[in-house]
């Protein structure tokens, strides 16, 4: 089954794969949201229906909530679990630094509130989403809906004084409405091209009335692991200023393999 997967799908599962290693009974769990974190949630799954690990889950969307109940995860909520010993997410880019962008998949305000309320964040990516200066993602600030295009208008004006290189922003579609967050917030992505300052513009942009939260993620992560098409996996340690390498074998795990919706 897993010789259908493309490389890049193949990255996303190893790099899941490894990084629940760091997952141990008795933990609370952030789960995050998008295509690399279903992998991690579905290997989680198989851990606790054949391990007998006995994890509670924080699902960071209602379609993360869905797959965790669906792969027999126990889920609460973050209120319930109060605080996280590990929140294991995806990125759309992350940096040096392991400043993120996320927000992708549109889910990041929970995302964020999740990972802040952990005591380790650990980011799953395939290699691609490695980049020098981030920016080239579109950054995506999630909004409340009244007055969106005034928020939109005073967020290009806030741009032209921050070290970015782009200043246009779009309202997220979904179809031909506006896309709705969890949270019943909009979207507007922004066209950065390169942040030079990502604390700066974190700061910045929460400060426009109307914006809830932005997708830059600074001093939250801790550790990436990074998976490669060929099973080669890579845990960058921030904090321990630690690299390892190891290959990560595919084996027949058809349950896993089968209809991931993210
Ligand atoms: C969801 O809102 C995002 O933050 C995702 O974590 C991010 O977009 C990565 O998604 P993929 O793993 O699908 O690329």
């Amino acid at each position: 089954m897993s010789g259908e997967l493309s490389p890049i799908d193949k990255a996303k599962f190893v790099a899941a794969k490894r990084a629940v290693d760091f997952v141990e009974s008795g933990m609370r769990v952030g789960l995050g949201t998008g295509s690399t974190a279903a992998w991690m949630v579905r290997c989680l799954g198989e851990m606790v229906r054949e391990d007998g690990l006995k994890i509670t889950g924080v699902p960071t969307s209602t379609r993360t909530a869905e797959l965790a109940r669906q792969v027999g995860i126990p889920v609460v909520s973050l209120d319930e679990a109060k605080w996280l010993d590990v929140t294991i997410d995806g990125a759309d880019e992350f940096d040096r630094d392991l400043a993120l962008i996320k927000g992708g998949g549109g889910a990041l305000l929970q995302e964020k509130i999740v990972a802040t309320a952990s005591d380790q964040m650990i980011v799953i990516s395939d290699a691609s989403k490695e980049v020098e200066h981030l920016g080239a993602f579109p950054l995506p600030v999630e909004v409340v809906p009244f007055g969106w295009q005034t928020t939109k208008a005073i967020l290009e004006e806030t741009l032209i004084n921050l070290e970015v290189l782009g200043q246009h922003g779009t309202l997220r579609l979904n179809g031909d409405v506006p896309f709705v967050t969890d949270e019943g917030n909009f979207i507007i992505d922004l066209h950065l091209n390169r942040i030079n300052n990502v604390r700066q513009t974190a700061l910045v942009l929460n400060q426009v009335p109307g914006v809830v939260e932005n997708g830059l993620f600074v001093d939250i992560c801790d550790v990436v692991v990074i998976g490669h098409g060929d099973g080669l996996v890579e845990v960058r340690d921030i904090n321990e200023g630690t690299v390892e390498q190891e290959k990560i074998e595919f084996v027949d795990t058809d349950n896993l393999f089968s209809d991931i919706a993210d």
